[in-house]
């Protein structure tokens, strides 16, 4: 038998994933060997700092601090240092010498993608990114191979873990965002300073790689109109609850055709009230899913753990062996390059039902009143409910579902009803899906 080619592999980065991609390379060498038909060597691990502490005994010679260094010898680049730089100058270096990468960085393929893939398409060679978006589940290469010969016409995502956590326990609990993010932080789901997820910035990133393959254009983060969670409060989860909805994060990428023929996409990230019998409102916890609707394939869904490490490394294991197959059989790396381009509409162009929560004044004629300012602006209510407030006799709970409208009828639908002398406040304007 012909003696198996060796491909070296140049690991940056040894945090969570890193380290368990680390062990997955050191202990099922043979398995991956016999998968990829030649032998994956881990030729060193780049760190900042060689002695840190790490998940994962590893042996000490392999870390070195001389990225650069480790990255000119490499067949392989498995990038999981995060962030924009040194990420970006590296993986370009690795392109440029002509080794195919493997990156979990998706806050710099939203920003940069295009120069990475100009780079891999210059040089013939392969950027992959499945432990981008969601983890371990495997939704990159659905998208963008499985269904090439489709046309995909929406994706809805939670992709983002630890919103998710947090959400759940609010709606389990009843906790407000405050306790139940003070849960997450003590449980590791989220880091100390946890902007980035609950500001919806990490699913915006994700929305942009999830949109540009979906709709086979470009989209950067500036182009993903974005809302956290960190204003959703426990009485809107409630009120929620009780009108049979979960509220989630989603990030979505829809096609919207407009009157006149044309329309374009809109990639936003919010709060979304789901009906509870939605497959996405079943995702509880930190586990995260991608709800995909094609015209020929009609509704999929993916599932599973969106964070942590071994999760993680198995989606960065699988572009890796596909990558080193690539390099034993030959080919060209695979294109980027987008076949079409479809205009990026922002959120004005999204019309979506909506809830709104209104405390007001339980008097006879207020009901009418604030039906007549809906219908001025066009703004058909779907389901109008009233609860007594608080057990008060002069005020009262309504919780409003609209028909589709827009963001802007919708604004200056509440702007008016909050001019309403009988409205005490509005409690909650949240967008609704799935119905
Ligand atoms: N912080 C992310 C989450 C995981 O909570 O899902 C990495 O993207």
């Amino acid at each position: 038998m012909p003696e198996m080619k060796t491909l070296k592999v140049a690991l940056l980065g040894c945090g969570n994933v890193g380290a368990q991609v680390a062990r997955i390379l050191l202990d099922d060498a043979d398995i991956l060997a016999s998968r990829t038909g030649a032998r994956l060597e881990l030729a060193g691990i780049a760190v900042r700092t060689l002695d840190a502490p790490r998940d994962v005994e590893l042996p000490q010679h392999l870390f070195t601090t001389d990225a650069e260094a480790l990255v000119k010898d490499a067949d392989l680049v498995i990038e999981l240092i995060g962030g924009i730089e040194p990420a970006r100058s590296l993986i370009l270096s690795a392109l440029q010498n002509g080794a195919s990468v493997v990156t979990g960085n998706k806050a710099l393929l939203a920003q940069d993608g295009p120069t990475l893939y100009a780079a891999a398409d210059q040089a013939g060679v392969q950027l992959s990114y499945e432990a981008a978006v969601a983890g371990a589940i495997p939704i990159i290469r659905p998208i963008r191979d499985s269904l090439a010969g489709d046309r995909i016409t929406r994706v809805l995502g939670i992709v983002n873990g630890t919103t998710n956590f947090i959400l759940d326990q609010m709606d389990s609990t009843g906790a407000q965002f405050s306790d139940a993010l003070a849960e997450a932080q003590s449980l590791g789901f989220a880091e100390a300073d946890p902007t980035a997820d609950v500001e919806g910035h990490d699913a915006a990133s994700k929305a942009a790689i999830l949109a540009s393959l979906a709709f086979h254009t470009r989209f950067a983060l500036e182009n993903v109109h974005c809302q956290g969670i960190s204003e959703v409060s426990a009485a809107d989860i409630a009120a929620a609850k009780d009108a049979g909805f979960v509220i989630k994060l989603l990030a979505i990428a829809e096609k919207i055709d407009s009157a006149d023929g044309g329309g374009g996409v809109s990639v936003r990230v919010h709060p979304t009230l789901l009906p509870r019998d939605h497959p996405l409102g079943a995702v509880r916890g930190a586990f995260n899913a991608v709800f995909v609707e094609a015209e020929n394939a009609g509704e999929l869904m993916f599932y599973g753990q969106g964070a942590g490490g071994a999760p993680t490394a198995s989606a960065v294991m699988g572009d890796l062996v596909s990558a080193a197959r690539r390099l034993v059989l030959g080919g060209p790396g695979r294109t980027e390059t987008p076949t079409s381009q479809v205009d990026v509409l922002g959120i004005d162009a999204v019309t979506t039902s909506y809830y709104i929560g209104l405390d007001v004044a339980d008097q006879p004629g207020v009901l009418a009143r604030i039906a007549q300012l809906f219908a001025e602006h066009g703004v058909s209510i779907e389901i109008m409910r009233q609860s007594v407030h608080n057990g008060s006799a002069e005020s009262a709970e309504l919780r409003i579902v609209t028909h589709r409208a827009t963001e802007a009828a919708l604004a200056a639908t509440v702007e008016a009803v909050k001019g309403l002398d009988v409205i005490n406040s509005v409690t909650s304007v949240l967008r609704v899906e799935g119905v």
